[in-house]
């Protein structure tokens, strides 16, 4: 089984198996937002994937937009880390952490200074959930305020230095949250940036600070850095007039650069044209000739959906989700073709060991086999980015591994996918 084997990401960094954890926001963060021993046991028990991208961890305070995220920006928080990574690293595993800035996605309860949060231009994202800090939702956004040039030049600052706070940290090496709506994708977009300096306007314009930050970071951890993109995604009221042309620009750009891996998040499909059925997620198929690097395709993958993809030469890694929050040992389950448990998304974010570090691996769960994952949509902060996991029945394994479905024309995921998290 391809997923299953053995890939040279970087020179040094070779991943036993091709299975991705996907960064998944957990908010189990101390005070003073420092990750702590819940979390490394956590991250220790999914270190059999063969690389874990850790939550989304902002750089700076002014990044953050939800309760308990990790930073990486302080002592305590790069200690925390400590942690976290060497716990993995015990345990034979590999970790990226994923860098994050919120944008506009924040409220000014995260603020250093109270103020409105930043973005690329003062314009409210309609429809995102946003919680303050004390978990009290939040009805409306407020518009941001616009980054100065010299508050974008501190931004892609803070993101170096957060690359060599998770060197310091211990790290593999780090990615670029890029994807889900959030301050790069807030520049990259024209319905969010409407600036009318070199940062604004044209697709090159507007793709200048994600360049300007890879610059930075790649310059400052060589060979070790991968980049998070949704190039069909709306969450967080992400849109643009012409996307295909934009990530067109973006994602061949992006073979000028020495990136670990490019990381792309599929679309979340409608209903009866759900990837789960058709086999072949869009995106990924779409971006592979684009792209000349490594390639890893994440949402609503199965077993077999995953194989597929591998064994058509599509992708080079499979990230998992869902199924890595409630199946610590996914590749061993895979390898055995065993049951998979269950998740509860009750437990999804905030709290403690329960639904965290409490589901079991193969050996010591009951023999039984568990009920399949859910298939509704889900109220989830990244909900655009979690594809509906396969019904019953409609899931690929019964498609042979070899052969690639039938999919649909390229408009109907755009179509599907523009539905909002409730
Ligand atoms: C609880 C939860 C938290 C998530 N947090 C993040 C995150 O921090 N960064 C990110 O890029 N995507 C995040 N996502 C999206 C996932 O990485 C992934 O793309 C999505 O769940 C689809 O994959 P799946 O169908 O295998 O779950 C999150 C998804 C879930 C369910």
């Amino acid at each position: 089984m391809k997923l299953l084997q053995p890939l040279e990401l970087a020179p040094g960094l070779v991943l036993p198996n091709r299975m991705v954890m996907a960064p998944l926001t957990r908010n189990r963060a101390s005070q003073g937002d420092v990750p702590n021993e819940l979390m490394a046991e956590y991250y220790r028990q999914r270190a059999s994937f063969g690389l874990i991208i850790s939550e989304a961890t902002p750089v700076n305070r002014a990044g953050h937009g939800y309760p308990s995220t990790p930073g990486i920006y302080t002592s305590q928080q790069i200690e925390g880390w400590k942690a976290v990574t060497d716990a993995v690293h015990e345990a034979g595993g590999r970790i990226f952490a994923q860098l994050w800035h919120c944008g506009r996605i924040s409220h000014p309860a995260y603020q250093p200074d109270g103020r409105q949060p930043p973005s690329a231009s003062p314009i409210a994202a309609r429809g995102a959930d946003i919680w303050k800090p004390d978990w009290t939702k939040v009805e409306n956004l407020i518009k941001p305020r616009e980054l100065s040039s010299d508050e974008i030049d501190f931004t892609i600052n803070d993101f170096r230095l957060a690359t060599r706070a998770a060197r310091d940290a211990g790290f593999d090496g780090v990615e670029i949250h890029g994807a889900n709506g959030y301050l790069i994708n807030q520049f990259l977009t024209n319905g969010s940036n409407k600036r009318s300096d070199e940062y604004g306007g044209s697709i090159p314009n507007r793709a200048r600070f994600l360049f300007e930050l890879l610059d930075a970071v790649t310059t400052e951890w060589p060979e070790r850095v991968g980049l998070r993109l949704s190039p069909s995604g709306s969450f967080n009221d992400i849109e643009d007039s012409n996307r295909d042309k934009l990530f067109h620009y973006v994602i061949e750009k992006l073979n000028e650069y020495d990136l670990t891996y490019l990381h792309i998040v599929e679309p979340r499909m409608f209903e009866d044209q759900d990837m789960a059925i058709y086999g072949e997620p869009l995106s990924t198929k779409t971006w592979r000739s684009v792209f000349k690097g490594t390639l890893i395709s994440s949402g609503s993958h199965s077993k077999d959906s995953g194989n597929v993809l591998l064994n058509h030469a599509q992708a080079d890694l499979i990230a998992y989700g869902r199924l890595a929050i409630s199946n610590p040992d996914l590749p061993h389950r895979f390898e055995l073709d065993a049951p998979l448990t269950d998740y509860n998304r009750e437990t999804f974010y905030g709290g403690g060991a329960e639904g965290y570090t409490d589901y079991p691996t193969l050996a010591q769960s009951d023999a039984s086999p568990a009920p399949e994952p859910e298939a509704e949509a889900e109220p989830l902060m990244e909900a655009q980015a979690a594809a509906p996991a396969p019904a019953s029945g409609d899931s690929p394994s019964e498609a042979k591994q070899d052969e690639l479905p039938e999919i649909p024309p390229e408009g109907t995921a755009e179509e599907g996918e523009a539905q909002p998290p409730s």
